[in-house]
This record gives C-alpha cells, sequence and structure tokens, in this order.
C-alpha cells in the first residue's frame, strides 16, 4: 500500500504491506505522530479505513492537529483507548486496512500484573498485534518512544518480532528529519527518506543534496563535501571544520554529526604524517543539516575540512573529496564510486580527489579526477 510520501514508501521497500507489523521508533517530539497521521490520511484516501489509537494525545487534540496538517478528510477513525482487548474489538468490527498504534509503551493487556511501558508488558502487547495481523488482520504500524537513557526499555526490544523497523532522526530543533529502516523483511535496509518539518507537518525532501549545499559558503577555509551513500541513495554533505589556538594547553575536540574518536584518530593521522601541528589547536566539527555520517569514506573529506581551517586555505571550488583514511596516512577505497560521483555532477561538481584504488575502476573520465594513495598528495591537491 503506497502513499504519495515517496520518502516513507521508498524506506519501506515500495509500500506498506497488509498484514504486516512496522514499528517506527523515535525520540519524543521528533515528529512520529506528525508523520503517521499523514500517512493515515493518504492510505485512507486510497484505501479505505484507518484506524488511529491515540493514547498519549487526547481525540480533540489529535482532531485538532489534523486539521492543521489538512490530513482530516478520509475514513480515518481515531480511538483513544490503551487495553489492548478492547482495541482488538474496535478493529473486528471496523475491519480496518491499517491500524496505528500510538504509543506501544502506553498499551496494556490486562493478563500481565505489570505496569505498561514494562518490558513484558511491551512484549506481550506487540505479540499480541502481530497475531492480530498475521491473521487475516490489517497492516499495524506502532509508534515507539526511544530515549537517550532508556533505550532498552523501547522498541530495541521489539526488533526481533516485527517485520521491520524504521527509526525518525534529527535534531529536535534542526528542520531536517531522516526516516531509516534498521530492519526490512521486505526490502532493503538502511534505505533513508528524509523529511523537513514545517508549519505543515512533514514535507519530503526530494533532493537532499542540493538543499543540504544550498547554503555552503563559497571560497572560505574550513568546508569540504563529501558524497555518502544512504542506503541505496548517495547523498551530499558539508562538513566544516573550525581550527582554532588552544588557550589552556589542553587541546579540545568537538564533533556533531561525525563519531568523536574518528576525529581523535584523523587528527592524529594529520598530526603524525601529514605534520599539522594540531596538538596546539583545538578542532571542531559539524556535519550541516544535523545529519549523522557514519561512513569511513568522509575521513578524506574530514581530513581536508581541517587542513583547510588550520592554513586557512579554502578548498579548490567544485572539489569533491571521498576516501577512507588509515593509521598509516594512506587513502583507501570506497564502496559504489560511481554512484557517488554521478550524484555529485549532477550537482556540478567537476573535480574530484579519490582513492587511487577506485580510480581505475573508472576509466577514462571527461572530468578532473585525481587518484591519491596517501593523505599528504589530498592536502597538496585539494587546498588552493
Ligand atoms: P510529534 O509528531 O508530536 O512528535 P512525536 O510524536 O514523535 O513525539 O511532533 C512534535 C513536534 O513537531 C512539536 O514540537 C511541534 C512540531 N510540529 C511542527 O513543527 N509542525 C507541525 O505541523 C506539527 C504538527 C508539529
Ligand atoms: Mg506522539
Amino acid at each position: 500500500m503506497v502513499t504519495s510520501i515517496d520518502e516513507w514508501d521508498r524506506v519501506l521497500g515500495g509500500g506498506l504491506v497488509p498484514g504486516s507489523l512496522v514499528m517506527v521508533g523515535g525520540e519524543p517530539g521528533i515528529g512520529k505522530s506528525t508523520l503517521l497521521l499523514q500517512v493515515a490520511h493518504l492510505l485512507a484516501k486510497r484505501y479505505g479505513k484507518i484506524l488511529y489509537v491515540t493514547s498519549e494525545e487526547s481525540l480533540r487534540q489529535t482532531k485538532l492537529r489534523a486539521e492543521r496538517l489538512g490530513t482530516i478528510e478520509g475514513e480515518i477513525y481515531l480511538l483513544a483507548e490503551t487495553n489492548i482487548e478492547v482495541i482488538i474489538s474496535q478493529v473486528d468490527s471496523l475491519k480496518p486496512k491499517v491500524v496505528i498504534i500510538d504509543s506501544i509503551q502506553t498499551m496494556y493487556l490486562d493478563s500481565i500484573q505489570t505496569a505498561p511501558g514494562s518490558v513484558s508488558q511491551l512484549r506481550e502487547c506487540a505479540a499480541r498485534f502481530l497475531r492480530l495481523a498475521k491473521d487475516n488482520g490489517p497492516a499495524i504500524i506502532l509508534i515507539g518512544h526511544v530515549t537517550k537513557e532508556g533505550i532498552l526499555a523501547g522498541p530495541k526490544v521489539l526488533e526481533h518480532l516485527v517485520d521491520s523497523v524504521l527509526y525518525l532522526e534529527g535534531e529536535r530543533y534542526q528542520a531536517y528529519r531522516i526516516l531509516r529502516a534498521a530492519k526490512n523483511r521486505f526490502g532493503s535496509t538502511n534505505e533513508l527518506g528524509v523529511f523537513e518539518m514545517g508549519g505543515f507537518g512533514l514535507q519530503q525532501v526530494n533532493n537532499p543534496s542540493a538543499i543540504l549545499l544550498a547554503e555552503r559558503p563559497s571560497g572560505t577555509a574550513g568546508s569540504s563535501v563529501v558524497a555518502c551513500l544512504e542506503g541505496t541513495r548517495p547523498i551530499l554533505m558539508e562538513i566544516q571544520a573550525l581550527v582554532s589556538q588552544t588557550a589552556f594547553g589542553n587541546p579540545r575536540r568537538l564533533s556533531t554529526g561525525i563519531d568523536l574518536n574518528r576525529i581523535l584518530l584523523l587528527s592524529a593521522v594529520l598530526e603524525k604524517r601529514a605534520g599539522l601541528p594540531l596538538s596546539g589547536y583545538d578542532v571542531y566539527l559539524n556535519v550541516t543539516g544535523g545529519i549523522a555520517i557514519n561512513e569511513p569514506a568522509a575521513d578524506l573529506a574530514v581530513c581536508l575540512a581541517i587542513a583547510s581551517s588550520l592554513k586557512d586555505k579554502p578548498l579548490e571550488a567544485n572539489t569533491l573529496v571521498l576516501g577512507e583514511v588509515g593509521l598509516a596516512g594512506e587513502v583507501r577505497a570506497v564502496t559504489q564510486i560511481e554512484r557517488r560521483i554521478e550524484e555529485a555532477l549532477r550537482l556540478g561538481f567537476t573535480r574530484f580527489i579519490i582513492p587511487d584504488g577506485n580510480k581505475k575502476s573508472l576509466g577514462d573520465q571527461n572530468f578532473e579526477i585525481h587518484g591519491v594513495r596517501l593523505v599528504t598528495e589530498a592536502l597538496e591537491l585539494g587546498l588552493v
């Protein structure tokens, strides 16, 4: 069952499978209820009855939100209930195509002694919904809260039980939200959808690279661009570094969007192998747009951003940098280089600094392409 939200459909592997059990997890306030109301609306328009069970907000609140989002028409039934047996009897009489449970943490089964939200309640409730879905029932979407501290008591304990697990992520005070599949019985995992939170809910972002690079300052030091693979899709992201003299002897390293250990490691490589005096400098790193990069393919771009800020020299214009950096200062090949380069060409990049190991596979090209073996070669080629 498809919505017209491509980002949602694609992350699910092409749409919602009838009779499947899907879990959507995310931190409180990230936009799960908003997204699912929008999904409910579009599914209702195409496929008929949808039951939205709300236990965290009142019927009135949910209705007001739906009105504001413009997701009010269509056969969406709202139910404020936390007792699973009552919900199931409603499902039996209504026969909806899809049931959305917002949230699984507030549901309870009478037969279980512990409080709603406890691990045994969560497990048993999800198992009950699983039976309902598999028994020729509706597709069921469970919303689950993930808290920074208590991941264990949240959706993690249900991952093995459900068909698909999606996570909605992002920085709460930044507009972009990422929807990721962590598990999918019906499609590929690590597929990713990008949304922007606005006044009318979550809008899909069809061309994330262009948006993520839109405000990139040109000709300033400390900024580089990398093409990361998110699922099947390459996305261009800007990495920013600010390197400034340490005031108190003990240099600081701070990072948002890239693992701090990676920054420590790359700083050490730059110091030892490329002779950059980073132990006397603080290094701040940022991936713009609130997106996290967890691919080593971004290493070389991080190194160039740091070196660029330290030397106060911008990168050559229209240059894209790719490569994993090892402890010996060597630049290692990355996967799927063609797809990454294709996306960068589409956005106007014409000059590429890539691992030598990848260059061979590319053959002759009509754009400027440099294969490098060492991080030092990349620094020479990259900075103006
Ligand atoms: P919500 O869907 O309630 O989050 P969750 O269900 O994951 O806890 O979304 C919460 C935030 O989204 C809230 O702080 C306000 C914001 N928001 C918007 O910015 N625009 C909108 O149109 C809506 C509905 C919410
Ligand atoms: Mg909610």
